[in-house]
Protein backbone atom coordinates (compact mmCIF):
# COMPACT_ATOMS: atom_id res chain seq x y z
CA UNK A 1 0.00 0.00 0.00
CA UNK A 2 1.38 3.25 -0.78
CA UNK A 3 2.17 5.47 2.08
CA UNK A 4 -0.42 7.61 3.71
CA UNK A 5 -0.43 11.42 2.99
CA UNK A 6 -1.52 13.59 6.07
CA UNK A 7 -1.64 16.56 4.07
CA UNK A 8 -3.67 15.43 1.08
CA UNK A 9 -6.08 13.76 3.31
CA UNK A 10 -9.64 15.82 3.06
CA UNK A 11 -10.36 15.44 7.02
CA UNK A 12 -6.64 16.05 8.06
CA UNK A 13 -8.07 18.45 10.78
CA UNK A 14 -9.74 15.58 12.44
CA UNK A 15 -6.31 13.21 12.51
CA UNK A 16 -5.56 11.86 15.86
CA UNK A 17 -3.13 13.94 17.53
CA UNK A 18 -1.70 13.57 21.50
CA UNK A 19 -0.78 16.72 23.04
CA UNK A 20 1.42 17.36 25.55
CA UNK A 21 -1.18 18.48 28.42
CA UNK A 22 -2.48 17.83 32.16
CA UNK A 23 -5.23 16.94 33.12
CA UNK A 24 -6.81 17.01 36.50
CA UNK A 25 -7.97 13.60 37.72
CA UNK A 26 -11.16 12.82 37.96
CA UNK A 27 -13.72 13.45 40.92
CA UNK A 28 -16.84 11.94 41.39
CA UNK A 29 -19.54 13.57 39.87
CA UNK A 30 -23.57 13.67 40.11
CA UNK A 31 -25.71 13.36 37.14
CA UNK A 32 -29.17 14.67 36.39
CA UNK A 33 -30.04 12.10 33.92
CA UNK A 34 -31.87 13.94 31.25
CA UNK A 35 -34.40 10.45 30.04
CA UNK A 36 -35.63 11.05 33.80
CA UNK A 37 -37.51 14.12 32.17
CA UNK A 38 -38.35 12.51 28.67
CA UNK A 39 -42.37 11.92 28.32
CA UNK A 40 -42.28 8.16 28.47
CA UNK A 41 -44.05 7.55 25.05
CA UNK A 42 -41.45 10.08 23.58
CA UNK A 43 -43.89 11.72 20.81
CA UNK A 44 -41.51 14.90 20.11
CA UNK A 45 -38.94 12.81 19.08
CA UNK A 46 -40.85 9.84 17.46
CA UNK A 47 -43.93 12.02 15.94
CA UNK A 48 -41.17 14.13 14.49
CA UNK A 49 -39.11 10.64 12.68
CA UNK A 50 -40.77 10.12 8.90
CA UNK A 51 -39.97 6.46 9.80
CA UNK A 52 -39.26 4.95 12.65
CA UNK A 53 -37.66 1.34 12.17
CA UNK A 54 -36.69 -1.53 14.70
CA UNK A 55 -33.53 -2.51 13.58
CA UNK A 56 -32.68 -5.54 15.68
CA UNK A 57 -35.67 -7.86 18.51
CA UNK A 58 -33.88 -7.10 21.58
CA UNK A 59 -31.72 -3.84 20.65
CA UNK A 60 -31.63 -0.97 17.71
CA UNK A 61 -33.84 1.71 16.42
CA UNK A 62 -33.71 3.63 12.97
CA UNK A 63 -35.04 7.39 12.76
CA UNK A 64 -35.17 8.57 9.47
CA UNK A 65 -36.24 12.27 8.44
CA UNK A 66 -34.51 14.08 11.48
CA UNK A 67 -31.81 16.45 11.29
CA UNK A 68 -29.84 16.23 14.56
CA UNK A 69 -28.98 20.35 14.42
CA UNK A 70 -32.35 20.81 15.24
CA UNK A 71 -33.43 18.84 17.85
CA UNK A 72 -35.17 20.78 20.72
CA UNK A 73 -34.63 20.04 24.27
CA UNK A 74 -37.68 17.72 24.80
CA UNK A 75 -36.60 15.66 21.92
CA UNK A 76 -32.78 15.51 23.90
CA UNK A 77 -34.62 14.12 26.90
CA UNK A 78 -36.45 11.60 24.55
CA UNK A 79 -33.48 10.55 22.60
CA UNK A 80 -31.86 9.88 26.22
CA UNK A 81 -34.72 8.07 27.16
CA UNK A 82 -35.25 5.86 23.54
CA UNK A 83 -31.38 5.09 23.47
CA UNK A 84 -32.02 3.88 27.22
CA UNK A 85 -34.77 1.30 26.04
CA UNK A 86 -33.59 0.34 22.62
CA UNK A 87 -29.70 0.60 23.60
CA UNK A 88 -28.38 1.62 19.79
CA UNK A 89 -30.26 5.23 18.22
CA UNK A 90 -29.06 5.15 14.11
CA UNK A 91 -29.13 8.46 12.19
CA UNK A 92 -28.26 8.64 8.41
CA UNK A 93 -27.38 11.19 6.54
CA UNK A 94 -26.37 14.01 8.99
CA UNK A 95 -24.99 17.32 8.68
CA UNK A 96 -24.80 17.52 12.22
CA UNK A 97 -20.57 18.58 12.79
CA UNK A 98 -18.68 16.96 15.17
CA UNK A 99 -18.82 20.49 17.00
CA UNK A 100 -22.65 19.76 16.65
CA UNK A 101 -22.41 16.42 18.48
CA UNK A 102 -20.08 17.83 21.22
CA UNK A 103 -22.89 20.18 22.18
CA UNK A 104 -25.06 17.96 22.03
CA UNK A 105 -23.01 15.41 23.96
CA UNK A 106 -23.06 18.30 26.58
CA UNK A 107 -26.33 19.20 27.40
CA UNK A 108 -26.38 15.03 28.53
CA UNK A 109 -23.77 15.96 31.06
CA UNK A 110 -20.19 16.67 31.43
CA UNK A 111 -18.20 15.92 28.07
CA UNK A 112 -15.67 12.56 29.07
CA UNK A 113 -12.22 13.61 28.02
CA UNK A 114 -9.69 10.87 27.11
CA UNK A 115 -6.36 10.36 28.85
CA UNK A 116 -4.64 8.75 25.96
CA UNK A 117 -6.26 8.07 22.69
CA UNK A 118 -5.80 10.81 20.13
CA UNK A 119 -7.55 13.91 19.49
CA UNK A 120 -8.33 16.52 16.74
CA UNK A 121 -5.81 20.04 16.99
CA UNK A 122 -8.60 22.20 17.65
CA UNK A 123 -8.65 22.59 21.51
CA UNK A 124 -12.26 22.76 21.58
CA UNK A 125 -12.27 19.23 20.15
CA UNK A 126 -10.41 17.88 23.20
CA UNK A 127 -13.76 15.66 24.26
CA UNK A 128 -13.67 13.96 21.18
CA UNK A 129 -12.34 10.85 20.37
CA UNK A 130 -10.89 10.11 17.32
CA UNK A 131 -11.36 6.45 15.33
CA UNK A 132 -8.96 5.98 12.74
CA UNK A 133 -7.04 3.96 9.93
CA UNK A 134 -5.38 5.33 7.70
CA UNK A 135 -5.77 1.71 5.19
CA UNK A 136 -2.09 1.12 4.77
CA UNK A 137 -1.64 -2.29 6.57
CA UNK A 138 -4.25 -5.01 7.65
CA UNK A 139 -4.87 -5.58 11.48
CA UNK A 140 -2.47 -7.81 13.13
CA UNK A 141 -3.41 -11.46 12.62
CA UNK A 142 -0.81 -13.00 15.46
CA UNK A 143 -1.42 -10.44 18.04
CA UNK A 144 -5.70 -10.10 17.38
CA UNK A 145 -7.99 -11.06 20.58
CA UNK A 146 -11.59 -11.12 18.89
CA UNK A 147 -13.46 -11.77 22.22
CA UNK A 148 -10.85 -9.17 23.72
CA UNK A 149 -12.58 -6.53 21.47
CA UNK A 150 -16.03 -6.43 23.23
CA UNK A 151 -16.23 -3.90 25.26
CA UNK A 152 -17.88 -0.65 27.23
CA UNK A 153 -16.39 2.73 27.09
CA UNK A 154 -14.10 3.77 29.54
CA UNK A 155 -15.76 1.22 32.26
CA UNK A 156 -12.55 2.35 34.31
CA UNK A 157 -13.61 5.97 35.13
CA UNK A 158 -15.47 7.01 38.22
CA UNK A 159 -18.33 8.00 35.69
CA UNK A 160 -18.40 6.25 32.75
CA UNK A 161 -19.43 7.67 29.59
CA UNK A 162 -23.35 7.40 29.30
CA UNK A 163 -25.19 8.87 25.94
CA UNK A 164 -22.73 8.18 23.51
CA UNK A 165 -22.06 9.38 19.75
CA UNK A 166 -20.15 8.07 16.75
CA UNK A 167 -20.32 10.25 13.65
CA UNK A 168 -18.55 8.28 10.31
CA UNK A 169 -16.62 10.56 7.98
CA UNK A 170 -14.71 7.93 6.00
CA UNK A 171 -16.02 5.27 5.62
CA UNK A 172 -14.56 1.82 3.77
CA UNK A 173 -16.74 0.83 1.19
CA UNK A 174 -17.37 -2.42 2.97
CA UNK A 175 -16.11 -3.99 6.24
CA UNK A 176 -15.75 -1.73 9.31
CA UNK A 177 -19.38 -2.27 10.81
CA UNK A 178 -20.24 -1.95 14.62
CA UNK A 179 -22.13 -5.02 16.47
CA UNK A 180 -23.78 -3.79 19.59
CA UNK A 181 -25.07 -7.02 22.21
CA UNK A 182 -27.45 -5.81 25.19
CA UNK A 183 -26.33 -6.85 28.52
CA UNK A 184 -29.80 -6.61 30.19
CA UNK A 185 -30.77 -9.25 27.98
CA UNK A 186 -27.36 -11.28 28.44
CA UNK A 187 -28.14 -11.37 31.75
CA UNK A 188 -31.82 -11.60 31.90
CA UNK A 189 -30.76 -14.91 29.92
CA UNK A 190 -29.24 -16.68 33.43
CA UNK A 191 -31.16 -18.66 36.17
CA UNK A 192 -32.51 -16.26 38.78
CA UNK A 193 -30.06 -18.07 41.03
CA UNK A 194 -26.73 -16.91 39.21
CA UNK A 195 -28.21 -13.50 38.83
CA UNK A 196 -28.64 -13.49 42.50
CA UNK A 197 -25.17 -14.02 43.12
CA UNK A 198 -23.92 -12.11 40.27
CA UNK A 199 -25.46 -9.10 41.55
CA UNK A 200 -23.37 -9.11 44.96
CA UNK A 201 -20.29 -9.10 43.37
CA UNK A 202 -18.07 -6.44 42.59
CA UNK A 203 -15.02 -5.80 39.69
CA UNK A 204 -11.91 -3.74 39.10
CA UNK A 205 -12.03 -2.30 35.94
CA UNK A 206 -8.60 -1.29 34.19
CA UNK A 207 -7.12 1.11 31.95
CA UNK A 208 -3.68 -0.66 31.98
CA UNK A 209 -3.48 -1.91 28.22
CA UNK A 210 -4.28 1.55 27.20
CA UNK A 211 -1.90 3.00 29.21
CA UNK A 212 0.45 0.20 27.98
CA UNK A 213 -0.07 1.14 24.49
CA UNK A 214 0.58 4.81 24.99
CA UNK A 215 3.82 3.88 26.24
CA UNK A 216 4.86 1.80 23.63
CA UNK A 217 3.96 4.26 21.63
CA UNK A 218 5.58 6.89 23.13
CA UNK A 219 2.69 9.60 23.94
CA UNK A 220 1.99 11.40 25.97
CA UNK A 221 -0.90 10.52 29.11
CA UNK A 222 -2.22 13.23 30.07
CA UNK A 223 -3.91 12.41 33.12
CA UNK A 224 -2.69 9.29 35.93
CA UNK A 225 -4.54 6.35 35.27
CA UNK A 226 -7.98 5.58 36.76
CA UNK A 227 -8.53 2.12 37.57
CA UNK A 228 -12.21 1.51 39.39
CA UNK A 229 -14.36 -0.92 41.08
CA UNK A 230 -17.66 -0.93 39.72
CA UNK A 231 -20.83 -3.14 40.61
CA UNK A 232 -20.76 -6.67 38.03
CA UNK A 233 -24.24 -5.83 37.88
CA UNK A 234 -25.74 -2.16 37.12
CA UNK A 235 -28.85 -0.23 36.97
CA UNK A 236 -29.73 2.09 34.65
CA UNK A 237 -30.91 4.63 36.82
CA UNK A 238 -34.19 5.82 34.33
CA UNK A 239 -35.32 2.34 32.96
CA UNK A 240 -34.49 0.60 36.46
CA UNK A 241 -33.06 -2.00 34.15
CA UNK A 242 -29.87 -4.33 35.70
CA UNK A 243 -27.38 -4.98 33.24
CA UNK A 244 -24.03 -6.87 33.22
CA UNK A 245 -20.92 -4.42 33.77
CA UNK A 246 -18.13 -6.72 33.14
CA UNK A 247 -16.15 -6.75 29.80
CA UNK A 248 -13.35 -8.43 27.95
CA UNK A 249 -11.25 -5.60 27.61
CA UNK A 250 -11.01 -3.71 30.88
CA UNK A 251 -12.55 -6.11 33.30
CA UNK A 252 -9.18 -7.36 35.21
CA UNK A 253 -10.75 -9.51 37.83
CA UNK A 254 -13.98 -10.12 39.83
CA UNK A 255 -12.67 -8.83 43.40
CA UNK A 256 -13.35 -10.95 46.89
CA UNK A 257 -13.98 -14.22 45.32
CA UNK A 258 -11.25 -16.73 44.25
CA UNK A 259 -9.00 -15.19 41.05
CA UNK A 260 -10.29 -19.04 39.80
CA UNK A 261 -13.68 -18.28 40.19
CA UNK A 262 -13.70 -15.41 38.42
CA UNK A 263 -11.53 -16.33 35.95
CA UNK A 264 -14.47 -19.14 35.32
CA UNK A 265 -17.73 -16.48 35.55
CA UNK A 266 -15.76 -13.70 33.52
CA UNK A 267 -15.50 -16.32 30.86
CA UNK A 268 -18.43 -17.78 30.91
CA UNK A 269 -19.95 -14.72 30.98
CA UNK A 270 -18.16 -13.64 27.60
CA UNK A 271 -19.06 -17.06 25.92
CA UNK A 272 -21.94 -15.66 26.48
CA UNK A 273 -21.70 -11.95 24.24
CA UNK A 274 -20.69 -13.97 21.43
CA UNK A 275 -23.08 -16.60 21.32
CA UNK A 276 -26.04 -14.84 22.37
CA UNK A 277 -27.18 -13.52 18.79
CA UNK A 278 -30.60 -12.52 19.48
CA UNK A 279 -29.46 -9.98 21.43
CA UNK A 280 -27.26 -8.21 18.85
CA UNK A 281 -27.52 -5.51 16.54
CA UNK A 282 -25.12 -4.95 13.81
CA UNK A 283 -24.71 -1.69 11.69
CA UNK A 284 -23.06 -1.19 8.41
CA UNK A 285 -22.11 2.43 8.41
CA UNK A 286 -22.37 4.79 5.54
CA UNK A 287 -21.09 8.67 5.18
CA UNK A 288 -22.71 11.03 7.65
CA UNK A 289 -24.55 8.47 9.62
CA UNK A 290 -24.72 9.32 13.00
CA UNK A 291 -25.66 6.37 15.96
CA UNK A 292 -25.87 6.95 19.43
CA UNK A 293 -25.64 4.38 22.40
CA UNK A 294 -26.23 4.42 26.00
CA UNK A 295 -22.80 2.48 27.05
CA UNK A 296 -24.26 1.73 30.22
CA UNK A 297 -26.30 -1.57 29.11
CA UNK A 298 -24.34 -2.58 25.98
CA UNK A 299 -21.46 -3.76 25.34
CA UNK A 300 -20.13 -3.25 21.43
CA UNK A 301 -17.28 -4.01 18.76
CA UNK A 302 -15.98 -3.08 15.78
CA UNK A 303 -15.44 -5.64 12.83
CA UNK A 304 -11.52 -5.65 11.48
CA UNK A 305 -12.06 -6.44 8.16
CA UNK A 306 -12.03 -3.41 6.16
CA UNK A 307 -8.22 -3.14 5.05
CA UNK A 308 -7.35 -1.80 2.46
CA UNK A 309 -9.48 1.25 3.30
CA UNK A 310 -9.88 3.56 5.69
CA UNK A 311 -11.95 4.30 8.35
CA UNK A 312 -12.11 7.20 10.33
CA UNK A 313 -15.13 8.35 12.79
CA UNK A 314 -15.60 11.10 15.54
CA UNK A 315 -17.04 9.99 19.10
CA UNK A 316 -18.87 12.50 21.63
CA UNK A 317 -19.22 11.45 25.03
CA UNK A 318 -20.79 12.50 28.21
CA UNK A 319 -19.92 10.88 31.50
CA UNK A 320 -23.43 9.60 33.21
CA UNK A 321 -23.68 8.36 36.97
CA UNK A 322 -21.40 6.08 38.93
CA UNK A 323 -22.58 2.71 38.11
CA UNK A 324 -25.09 1.96 41.06
CA UNK A 325 -25.46 -1.87 42.21
CA UNK A 326 -28.81 -3.57 42.65
CA UNK A 327 -28.73 -3.18 46.21
CA UNK A 328 -27.82 0.48 46.58
CA UNK A 329 -30.85 1.52 43.83
CA UNK A 330 -33.04 -0.37 45.66
CA UNK A 331 -32.16 1.47 49.02
CA UNK A 332 -31.94 4.87 46.83
CA UNK A 333 -35.58 4.65 44.75
CA UNK A 334 -37.62 2.60 47.04
CA UNK A 335 -38.30 0.32 43.67
CA UNK A 336 -37.32 -2.81 42.71
CA UNK A 337 -34.70 -3.10 39.91
CA UNK A 338 -35.96 -4.87 36.73
CA UNK A 339 -34.94 -7.68 34.41
CA UNK A 340 -35.18 -7.60 31.10
CA UNK A 341 -36.74 -10.64 29.67
CA UNK A 342 -39.63 -10.02 32.54
CA UNK A 343 -40.47 -6.80 31.65
CA UNK A 344 -40.62 -7.98 27.98
CA UNK A 345 -42.94 -10.70 28.71
CA UNK A 346 -45.07 -8.46 31.19
CA UNK A 347 -45.73 -6.27 28.17
CA UNK A 348 -46.69 -9.29 26.37
CA UNK A 349 -48.98 -10.03 29.33
CA UNK A 350 -47.52 -12.46 30.64
CA UNK A 351 -46.75 -13.09 34.04
CA UNK A 352 -43.42 -15.13 34.98
CA UNK A 353 -42.71 -13.30 38.11
CA UNK A 354 -43.26 -16.52 40.30
CA UNK A 355 -39.93 -17.73 40.45
CA UNK A 356 -39.21 -20.09 37.35
CA UNK A 357 -39.36 -23.64 37.89
CA UNK A 358 -36.73 -25.44 39.18
CA UNK A 359 -36.02 -29.45 39.35
CA UNK A 360 -36.81 -31.64 41.80
CA UNK A 361 -35.87 -35.17 41.84
CA UNK A 362 -39.12 -37.15 42.94
CA UNK A 363 -39.45 -37.60 46.54
CA UNK A 364 -37.55 -34.19 47.44
CA UNK A 365 -38.96 -31.38 48.95
C1 LIG B 1 -15.63 2.53 20.01
O1 LIG B 1 -15.19 1.44 20.36
O2 LIG B 1 -15.95 3.37 20.84
C2 LIG B 1 -15.82 2.82 18.55
C3 LIG B 1 -16.55 1.75 17.84
C4 LIG B 1 -16.19 1.65 16.40
O3 LIG B 1 -15.11 2.04 15.97
O4 LIG B 1 -17.02 1.12 15.64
Amino acid sequence: MPPFVRDEYVYKEYLPTFPKIDYEPHVELKIDDRGHHADPEMKALLGAATRVDDLGACIGTQLDGIDLRKLTEKQKDELALLAAKRGVVVFKNQDASIYDLLDIAAYYGPLHIHSTTGVPTDPKLAGVHVVWSDGTKDFDRIDMDRPRSWHTDQPYEINPPGLTSLKVITDPPTGGDTIWSSSAAVFASFSPQFQAYLETLYALQSSEHQKIRALQAGTYIRRPQTDFVHPVVRVHPVTGMKALYINPSYTARIVGIPKAESDFVTKFIYSQIMECEDFKVRIRWSKDQVVFWDNRVLWHTATYDYYPYKRHALRATPVAERPESVSEYEKRTGEKAKNWYEEKMKALGEDISIPKAVFKPAGAD
